[in-house]
């Protein structure tokens, strides 16, 4: 059995991961930290798990050996303990962003503080499995995407590698309250969090960075904008991309990039259907699922190619993502502990 343990495991993120771990035959989990509940059960703070563990929080400096281990901190905290880390644990799987971009400027640039631990960033490998499997498999490290960069590269690398679209892409991304994480704030605050449609960042995301960074061995020059809106879910993402095809391009050609990049891939549903309530890809039937569903509809009037990506933001977009590299680096079965197909209705 593979020994793992989960460094932030009372977040929603490292709560993820457990969840699914704790079902996945293969793993026995070793120890799953947390600063304020330690010394609490597990499903004191996750109910979900009840009857699913006995387990206990460790304090972050009880961390032993392991296998495996999962870091699920906040974003700039991971390149803090790296190098403590890496004694501990032979593979590492980090949730954050802090070693998700290859270039420290760019992380700099981006996320406006100093990388703290530079000569780490070359040795993770970017964690969607769909891009990257070939080098996760020979990997120790892997660097699991942000939530909106996750949906927005799968639904747009087939169109940006098989050369259909032309260079501005506009990604509209809708966004549910888990991505803030469990530390409260004004913005989380109930009466200011229920029922919102809020432009939150309209410009700016720092996910933009990492979709460059993955798209950009496709194609050059490419220019992307995000605009992120809140909305009232707990759980979920769906982005729609408006892009333009390149001229001639038809919707044939479109289906046909997808099933030659994705027509394996166990986690990728192409939703496309002619009729129904469920025709292009809704978040809501994803929650707890890795799946990542893509749809697309072409507009011949406005000559735009507008793609529909949705994930439930903290199972592909982070634990499920992350759970999957796991499995490629043991060499086990992708969707080992990843069955869940979801719920309906819901
Ligand atoms: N939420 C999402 O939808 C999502 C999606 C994709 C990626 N991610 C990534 O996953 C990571 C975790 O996100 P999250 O949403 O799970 O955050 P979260 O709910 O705030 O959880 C953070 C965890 O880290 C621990 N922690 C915080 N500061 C720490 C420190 N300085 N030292 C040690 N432990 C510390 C917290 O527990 P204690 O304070 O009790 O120690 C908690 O267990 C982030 O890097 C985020 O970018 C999240």
């Amino acid at each position: 059995m593979i020994k793992a343990s989960i460094y932030g495991a009372s977040g929603y993120a490292g709560g993820e991961i457990l969840r699914i771990l704790l079902s996945h035959p293969k793993v026995t989990i070793k120890q799953a930290t947390s600063r304020q509940f330690a010394g609490q059960m597990v499903s004191q703070v996750h109910p979900n798990l009840r009857k699913k563990t006995d387990l206990v929080f460790s304090n972050p400096i009880e961390l032993k050996k392991c296998d495996i281990l999962f870091v699920a901190l906040p974003n700039g905290e991971s390149m803090k303990y790296m190098n403590k880390l890496k004694i501990l644990s032979k593979k590492i799987v980090d949730l954050g962003a802090d070693y998700r971009l290859r270039k420290k400027e760019i992380f700099e640039n981006w996320y406006k503080q100093k990388h703290q631990n530079p000569e780490m960033l070359k040795k993770f490998i970017y964690g969607i499995a769909e891009l990257h499997r070939e080098e996760i498999k020979k990997s120790s490290y892997i660097a699991c995407a942000g939530c909106e960069a996750t949906v927005s590269i799968l639904s747009l690398y087939p169109l940006v590698k098989h050369n259909l679209i032309e260079e501005k892409i506009i990604i509209d991304a809708k966004m549910s309250s888990s991505q803030a994480g469990l530390k409260p704030s004004l913005s989380s605050h109930h009466p200011e969090r229920s029922g919102v449609v809020r432009s939150y960042m309209p410009s700016g995301h720092r996910h933009t960075a990492e979709i460059i960074q993955e798209l950009s061995p496709f194609a050059e020059n490419f220019d992307v904008a995000i605009s992120a809106t809140a909305i009232d879910i707990v759980r979920g993402l769906l982005v729609t991309i408006h892009t333009t095809p390149k001229s001639g391009v038809t919707e044939k050609e479109v289906w046909k990039a997808y099933r030659a990049e994705y027509g394996n891939e166990p986690f990728i549903r192409i939703v496309k259907e002619k009729q129904g309530l469920y025709r292009f890809p809704e978040p809501k039937i994803l929650q707890g699922t890795n799946y990542c569903d893509i749809g697309f509809e072409m507009d011949n009037v406005t000559k735009r190619l507008v793609v529909i990506g949705a994930i439930d933001n903290l199972v592909k977009g982070t634990a499920g993502q992350a759970v999957q590299a796991m499995n490629i680096m043991y060499d086990l079965p992708e969707t080992m502990g990843l069955e869940f197909p979801g719920l309906h209705p819901i």
